[in-house]
């Protein structure tokens, strides 16, 4: 990528950042955000991925003290100990544990759903958390360049594996639920198909958003199959905000400065910026409703090319390709997605 275009895809996402920022600090002047309240749901089984920092963490914690049995999948060991050890503490539900995945491995995630399914327990809710922003250019075991691999096809791998057992757990009245997070940054992203992995010109804005319109895009179709199918799981994105964590490691240090002196009044807590996930996961007003884009717990419009069917239908099949896993769609365009286009 020219220097001028890399240029122009860090304005945009830091642009996008910007605007996310001032609306969150004129909501705090107008009293902030207002943590939600749902009952208790002890019957319910999840999988956060990347539950070991962050807005995961945050979320795996809260659907523990809804007394759901969480399951945290992650590639640190060291850090997940602890994570465990904390949640079990803080909420006092014994039935959260930690699986090893690494999303950056295709290997890794197999292995993972297989020791997930040798349990012989149900799948409620999986949340696709796990992500990293604005790393340099670098490849995933699988050769993938990293923000693609592991934000995007990590994910669509890994709940392809488990659909099976979402689609068994859910009942009508009592869906399954399968929870993306993406990003404000899918707004200024371009989806390139004819070079997926920027391996003709790379910018880490540009991948980072890449891989966060990717998220919506295969929500939005996974949502659709799941409709015509008449199964009993949904598929929704959920959008955190702002939110002060750790994924801030790789921006440029003016950046990360600002975050550090400023980001307690600007940025979201991440328990703030799990509220949305969680909403999506266990609300009773989402029974049964799909292929939405959430904020601040409430539907908002993505970006319009995201509604687009076949752009959604051709990064499925390349997508499938790109995992190994076959493409059942055989062609169909999901005909029931919402069109919010209109
Ligand atoms: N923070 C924000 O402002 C913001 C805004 C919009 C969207 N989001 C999205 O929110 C999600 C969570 O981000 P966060 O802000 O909570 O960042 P974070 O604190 O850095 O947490 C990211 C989590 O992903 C895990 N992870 C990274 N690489 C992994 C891999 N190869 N396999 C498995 N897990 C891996 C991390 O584990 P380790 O800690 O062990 O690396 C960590 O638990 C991301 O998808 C991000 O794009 C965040």
């Amino acid at each position: 990528m020219s220097p001028l275009s890399a240029a122009r895809a860090a304005l945009r996402v830091y642009a996008a950042g910007a605007a996310v920022v001032l609306a969150q600090l004129l909501r705090r002047c107008r009293g902030g955000f207002v943590e939600p309240v749902f009952s208790p749901q002890p019957d319910r089984v999840a999988i956060v991925t990347g539950g070991t920092d962050g807005i995961g963490y945050s979320t795996a914690k809260y659907l523990a003290r809804l007394g759901m049995h969480v399951i945290i999948a992650g590639n640190n060991e060291d850090k997940a100990g602890e994570a465990v050890r904390k949640i079990k503490e803080e909420t006092l539900n014994d039935r959260v544990e930690f699986l090893y995945c690494d999303l950056a491995s295709m290997q890794s995630i197999r292995q993972f759903v297989q020791k997930f399914q040798r349990k012989r327990i149900p799948l409620h809710v999986l949340v696709n958390n796990a992500g990293v922003m604005m790393v340099p250019q670098r490849k995933t075991v699988d050769g993938f360049e990293e923000h693609l691999g592991l934000n995007y096809l990590g994910h669509f791998l890994l709940t392809n594996l488990l659909l099976d057992t979402l689609r068994d757990s859910g009942c009508p009245g009592r869906s399954a639920r399968v929870v993306t997070v993406s990003s404000a940054t899918h707004y200024v992203g371009e989806l390139n198909l004819a070079d997926l992995q920027g391996s003709r010109s790379y910018s880490p804005h540009g991948a980072y958003a890449q891989s966060k319109l990717a998220l919506v895009l295969f929500t939005y179709h996974l949502q659709g199959l799941l409709a015509t199918q008449g199964s009993p799981v949904t598929a929704n994105v959920a959008d955190p905000g702002v939110v002060d964590t750790d994924l801030y490691k790789h921006v440029f240090w003016p950046t990360r400065l600002v975050k550090k002196l400023f980001g307690r009044w600007f940025f979201k807590t991440p328990e703030e910026g799990a509220w949305t996930s969680v909403y999506a996961a266990v609300a009773p007003a989402l029974e049964g409703v799909g292929g939405r884009y959430l904020y601040n717990e409430k539907e908002t419009r993505s970006l319009a090319v995201t509604y687009d069917l076949k752009l959604q239908r051709q990064l499925w099949a390349r997508s499938c390709q790109m995992t190994g896993i076959p493409d059942g769609t055989g062609g169909v365009f999901p005909a029931s997605l919402p069109r919010r286009e209109e």
